[in-house]
């Protein structure tokens, strides 16, 4: 791969706190002179924001395997416009969700996995880049999905996959479980139910 910026990606379930640790992790980078880019998915790029409406916005409910296609849809157009041309300048990109929402959510949550290997589907749609580290901000599904009711009685924005059940949200959990624990040496698990400082404490030790 002929980059010389480096992908990280943060991962959890809904409520986690993931997006305010990207934030404070960017500044902190910025300060210590990186180039960083933050984007997420899905709906980084002009295509990516329709994908993501059709996908979240509640009007449509579709079918898991057309899911699973959107959400790869929305990568592999992110990760050619604007991931792949920001590593080849040196960039450090912090992106919200990567490939394991994809695993934990469609693949093991939604069980399109049972009986097919979708993996080289995802490796396709990530078009060679991969995370050199991830953080999981690991948070028990009850109290997530707690803070997302909390947060959307106070007026934000909740998505279809929020309004999903708790066993829906269970099974999320267990998959980053099992990625954390096949993937030790990209994978860095975080205690979420730790003070914001804290976290990002131990973020900061793990980039140094
Ligand atoms: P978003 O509003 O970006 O919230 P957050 O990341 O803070 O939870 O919602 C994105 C939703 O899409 C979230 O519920 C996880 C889901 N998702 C998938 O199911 N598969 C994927 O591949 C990605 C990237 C996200």
């Amino acid at each position: 791969m002929n980059h010389t910026g480096r992908l990280i990606s943060f991962e959890g379930g809904d409520g986690c706190g993931k997006s305010t640790q990207l934030t404070l992790t960017a500044d902190w980078l910025r300060e210590q002179g990186r180039d960083v880019l933050e984007t997420r998915q899905p709906g980084a790029t002009a295509l990516g924001r329709e994908i993501r409406t059709l996908l979240l916005s509640g009007e449509f409910v579709p079918v898991p395997e057309c899911e699973l296609l959107l959400f790869l849809a929305d990568r592999v157009q992110h990760v050619k416009a604007v991931i792949q041309p920001a590593l080849n300048q040196g960039k450090w990109v912090l992106c919200d969700r990567y490939s394991d929402s994809t695993l934990a959510y469609q693949l093991a949550a939604r069980g399109l996995a049972e009986g097919t290997d979708l993996k080289p589907m995802l490796a396709f749609a990530e078009a060679g880049c991969v995370p050199q580290q991830t953080f999981w901000l690991d948070v028990p599904a009850v109290l997530a999905l707690q803070r997302v009711r909390t947060r959307s009685k106070m007026g934000e924005e909740s998505t279809r996959l929020d309004e999903e059940a708790l066993s829906f949200h269970e099974r999320v959990h267990a998959a980053f479980v099992t990625i954390c624990q096949q993937c030790p040496e990209r994978v860095v698990r975080l205690d979420a139910t730790k003070d914001i400082a804290v976290i990002q404490q131990q973020i900061q030790g793990a980039l140094v």
